[in-house]
């Protein structure tokens, strides 16, 4: 079976979160079960674009609106990766150094309209066609509904939501940019009176899954806006949860981390890691380390992480490391708690790939007090590497740790993403972690937790199978 994923973002290629890291492996799980998996993405200026060559494999041109656009679709010379990719160029849109911008309504319609063009093309078509997220959006509906397309309307296709919270939506000026259809189907891209490809996606694709079961419920009770819905559509939704690419994230064999380490070498292994991070970060060895790796927004809790900080760091007992970018108010009071906790605290403020990995290596606990967390990946990754997590039990956070107090826990979990429980949730951490015997022995048990895709890939396939 040939299934082509088309997706805004894939990792190693171009990753801003967790949508990069589903997406580069994937079809890599799939393509080991026998499935023919290949992604469709756009083509950026970044260094992986840049140390590569291509070859143009098509080219063409698309209109939107007035204006008209050449494309070509770009294949990697000696392509490395356990996949095929195929880049979409769109040279005076999508070739920018960032993945998202301002422009992005035309950038990603130009993606989606020129990938559907090429498709047309092939003499081999897609069995199914694995849509990612809001910047794929309408390909559902322009299969099913664009005059232009009539010939594809019989490909399967699913739509994953990741988040939620990105719809993408964009005013009635821009829609005759979307490929010629019956008038009467406009309301299918409707949602409060502007064209809302989100909405559209689970509207016309055939089926929708999410990230997570749990985070399917909670769709149904709050989905910024499209929970009614989601409830309607419900019949056709199913919640899998993401797994992790455990080759890319094996502390045994990790290249980015700075001592690799088993299960059974974890308390060396990990407090190399701590060490190295401590001497960088200028923080205190002998006390244990808080981590939060992650985008800077209300999302993820993140504006409650000043006063987190300021509060727990007076008591002395502990030190936290912060890695992440996002709102610059945020960003300023994190920055400026700097001086005030000198030797127990830090920040890195940025994105880094390697730094992230050491972090999960060398940190005690990782905290996420996410408001909203489809999935979630960094717990799954803080659990390969003997990391505990600290979570508010939401979406895929509640769907993949349990309480210590509760029957096999080997996490923290608090109930709300408030300053107050998060304070709890981190002393409860620091007990656990003054009882060395039983702290180390959850990090033994949390590396033997497998959150590899092969249980959720079957599910995927079981899925794909329903609609061929
Ligand atoms: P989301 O996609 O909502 O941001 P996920 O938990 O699914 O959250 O995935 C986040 C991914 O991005 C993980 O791979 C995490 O390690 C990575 N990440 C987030 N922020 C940073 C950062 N500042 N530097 C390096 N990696 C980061
Ligand atoms: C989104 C979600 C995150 C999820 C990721 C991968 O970015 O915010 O929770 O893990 O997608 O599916």
């Amino acid at each position: 079976m040939n299934i082509t994923h088309i997706s805004a973002e894939c990792y190693p290629i171009a990753k801003v979160g967790g949508l990069a890291d589903v997406v580069g492996a994937l079809p890599k799980y799939q393509n080991v079960l026998g499935l023919t998996s290949s992604v469709i993405m756009p083509f950026y200026d970044n260094s992986f674009t840049t140390d590569n060559t291509f070859v143009s494999i098509y080219n063409s041109q698309i209109i939107l609106g007035e204006t008209t656009h050449e494309f070509n679709v770009l294949q990697l010379n000696n392509n490395t990766l356990a996949f095929d990719v195929f880049f979409i160029d769109v040279p005076d849109l999508l070739y920018k150094d960032y993945v998202y911008s301002f422009d992005d309504t035309d950038r990603f319609l130009a993606f989606q309209i020129a990938t559907l063009d090429w498709i047309l093309t092939l003499s081999v078509k897609p069995d199914i066609i694995h849509c990612h997220d809001h910047h794929t959006g309408l390909i559902p509906f322009m299969l099913q509904e664009s005059f232009k397309y009539k010939t594809l309307n019989k490909i399967p296709v699913i739509s994953t939501i990741h988040n939620a919270q990105y719809q993408g939506w964009f005013s009635y000026d821009k829609l005759h940019f979307i490929p010629e259809f019956d008038m009467q189907k406009a309301g299918l891209l409707d949602w409060n009176g502007v064209i809302n490809p989100l909405a559209a996606a689970i509207k016309c694709a055939w089926r929708v899954t999410t990230v997570s079961p749990s985070y399917l419920e909670e769709l149904k009770h709050e989905a910024n806006g499209l929970q009614d819905l989601l409830k309607h559509e419900y019949k056709k939704c199913v919640g899998i949860l993401n797994g992790i690419d455990a080759n890319v994230w094996n502390p045994e064999t990790d290249t980015f981390i700075i001592e690799n380490f088993s299960k059974e070498t974890v308390a060396l292994g990990s407090k190399q890691n701590k060490n190295w991070l401590c001497k960088t970060f200028n923080l205190d060895e002998s006390k244990p380390l808080f981590a939060f790796i992650g985008r800077l927004v209300g999302e993820k809790g993140a504006d409650l992480l000043p006063e987190v900080c300021n509060t727990i760091l007076q008591e002395k007992e502990c030190n936290i490391l912060l890695l992440g970018s996002g709102n610059t108010e945020v960003e300023e009071q994190l920055n400026a708690l700097k001086e005030t906790h000198k030797g127990n605290y830090n920040v890195f403020i940025g994105y880094d790939e390697k730094l992230s990995h050491i972090i999960y290596a060398g940190a005690d606990f990782l905290i996420m007090p996410s408001r909203v967390e489809p999935c979630g990946l960094n717990q799954m990754y803080s659990l390969r590497y003997g990391t505990i997590p600290i979570v508010r039990s939401t979406g895929g956070l509640k769907d993949t740790v349990v309480d210590i107090k509760d029957e096999n826990g080997f996490g923290i979990c608090h109930e709300e993403t408030n300053v107050l429980e998060i304070e709890e949730a981190i002393h409860r951490a620091i007990t656990l972690y003054k009882n060395q015997e039983g702290f180390n022995k959850i990090r033994k048990y949390i590396m033997t937790i497998d959150h590899s895709w092969n249980a959720s890939m079957k599910e995927y396939i079981t899925l794909y199978n329903s609609l061929k």
